[in-house]
């Protein structure tokens, strides 16, 4: 894993780093009609600023970046846009798959894939295989990706398995865990989500539980390492007392 930097906010708050942040990518649209732009120019950049930030997550020490890039909703914007976005993350998948190995990164698509090309389809499956003999950071891009539907897809998964004879145990939240896409991956500490809004769309429901939340005006392209910096700073002043109280 890359060293810990000490010149910037992340650095001096490393005791308090995260293992796992995850961040809605939020204001593409925005960004590009506040430069009279197409919206496919803001998801193109939106999709540049997702390399940088994960680049920087792996360089301070960041052990997991999870993007929420697609959802089951997103299916009902206009047919270019949705093409173009699936497009982008084509081109991101192969590029992942050739550096993958050379940058120690492994990457993991959350969500029902099924709905996607066959092509992307494919370019997922060989991501995993990366994944699967690759150690190092973790990026997980949530496509296709709803945070209720997982859990059902969880629920139904330990129904079979319990049906079947595999698992005898009643169901447990560590059980249900393991069948989450997450599945051996802490819940992210801190949630971001540039862009104005403040909610969380269906995003990590199950992992959620006791996530620091961050939010910022800022559009996703313009979202800086100084202000991930700034919402590490931000998590690391927080009193996280998971229910209890402070000794
Ligand atoms: C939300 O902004 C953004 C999306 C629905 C698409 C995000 C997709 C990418 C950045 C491309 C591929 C991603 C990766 C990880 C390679 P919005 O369009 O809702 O913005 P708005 O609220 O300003 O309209």
């Amino acid at each position: 894993m890359a060293e810990i930097k000490n010149n910037n906010a992340a650095g001096e708050q490393a005791k308090c780093l995260p293992r796992h942040i995850a961040i809605i990518l939020d204001g593409n649209g925005r960004w590009a009609k506040n430069r009279s732009m197409p919206r496919s120019a803001g998801h193109f950049a939106g999709a540049e600023n997702f390399r940088k930030i994960a680049t920087y997550c792996q360089e301070i020490g960041v052990e997991y970046l999870t993007v929420y890039a697609f959802s089951t909703e997103n299916w009902k914007r206009p047919e270019d846009e949705v093409g173009g976005i699936m497009r982008l993350l084509d081109k991101y998948l192969r590029e992942a798959i050739s550096d993958m190995e050379k940058k120690h990164i492994r990457m993991k698509v959350f969500g029902d894939v099924s709905r996607l090309s066959p092509e992307l389809q494919s370019l997922v499956k060989k991501t995993d295989e990366i994944t699967s003999h690759v150690e190092g950071f973790q990026a997980n891009i949530c496509l296709n990706y709803g945070g209720r539907a997982e859990i059902v897809r969880a629920a139904e998964l330990y129904a079979e398995d319990f049906a079947s004879g595999k698992v005898t145990e009643p169901l447990t939240e560590k059980m249900l865990s393991d069948y989450m896409y997450s599945a051996g991956i802490p819940d992210p500490e801190l949630i971001i989500r540039p862009g104005g809004e403040y909610r969380l769309s269906n995003f990590l429901l199950w992992q959620c539980a006791y996530s620091e939340f961050y939010y910022t005006d800022t559009l996703w392209p313009d979202f800086s390492e100084k202000e991930l910096d700034k919402a590490i700073a931000a998590y690391s002043s927080r009193d996280r007392r998971f229910g209890g109280v402070k000794a």
